[in-house]
């Protein structure tokens, strides 16, 4: 991207931004679907069958991220949103790092980790406690089962941030994908609409992926030191 960043910019981006928070990715070298079965973990009938063992794995996860920092990506694009007007921040991340890093108006299609949500009652609540106390845990309102508050496959995204992510691609001028492997729909298809919209799409990846034949730049590099590096050279226009 040569001449200028044009706005409005969008960001859109996956486990990879995590990765050097020590993050694990989920299909990468060691990746959590390497170690772990998704439909054993992931997704509505797991619960249903073993609410115990999902939520053994999500307790799991927190502990982990709870240990991870956020790296200087994230805080790049914390400084992004505080720079660009406007500028979205679109996340298939769970794990709270672009928050933690500054980010205020993040788009979390595939919800948090550190929210849980009643079965039952439907009672929604930020929990940040690891490990948990009691497993799996009962909802503080109606006592029946807490799930995590993240999509699983098979399951819908959350209407209103959906919307609200197709209406940031299609209206952005520049869109930067950084870090997924732009394989789960409907994430993958927001950078072939802010294509549709007449954006230019940056990927940054230090692997291909489906969306690279598609991008009019590309940065084969890890994003904790490419994207601050490209920022600083493109962040006055
Ligand atoms: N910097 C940038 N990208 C990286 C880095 C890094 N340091 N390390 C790895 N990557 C890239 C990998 O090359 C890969 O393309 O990050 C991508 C991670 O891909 P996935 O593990 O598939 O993660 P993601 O694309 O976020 O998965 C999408 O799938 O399992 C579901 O709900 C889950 O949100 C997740 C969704």
């Amino acid at each position: 991207m040569t001449d200028g960043l044009r706005r409005p910019v969008t960001a859109l981006t996956g486990a990879g931004v995590s990765a050097e928070s020590g993050v694990p990715t989920f299909r990468g070298e060691e990746g959590l679907w390497r170690r772990h079965r998704a439909d054993e973990l992931a997704t509505p009938t797991a619960f249903r069958r073993d609410p115990l063992l999902v939520w053994e794995w999500y307790d799991w996860r927190r502990r982990l991220i709870d240990q991870c920092l956020p790296n200087p990506a994230h805080h790049t694009l914390a400084s992004m949103e505080e720079t660009l007007s406007p500028f979205t921040l679109i996340t298939q991340n769970v794990d709270g790092l672009h928050q933690a890093a500054g980010s205020v108006n993040v788009l979390e299609l595939h919800g948090s980790i550190w929210r849980v949500r009643c079965t039952a009652c439907s009672h929604v609540s930020e929990d940040y406690r690891v490990p948990l106390p009691d497993l799996p845990p009962h909802c503080p309102e109606c006592g029946e089962l807490l799930r995590p508050d993240v999509v699983w496959f098979g399951e819908s995204l959350p209407a209103d941030v959906l919307a609200a992510a197709w209406e940031a691609a299609r209206r952005c001028r520049t869109m930067l994908v950084i870090g997924t492997s732009a394989t789960v729909q409907p994430a993958a298809s927001l950078p072939l609409a802010a294509l549709r919209g007449g954006g230019t799409l940056l990927e940054l990846n230090p692997a291909a992926t489906p969306l690279s034949r598609h991008a009019h730049t590309v940065i084969r590099a890890p994003a904790a030191q490419a994207l601050p590096n490209w920022w600083e050279a493109h962040r006055f226009g």
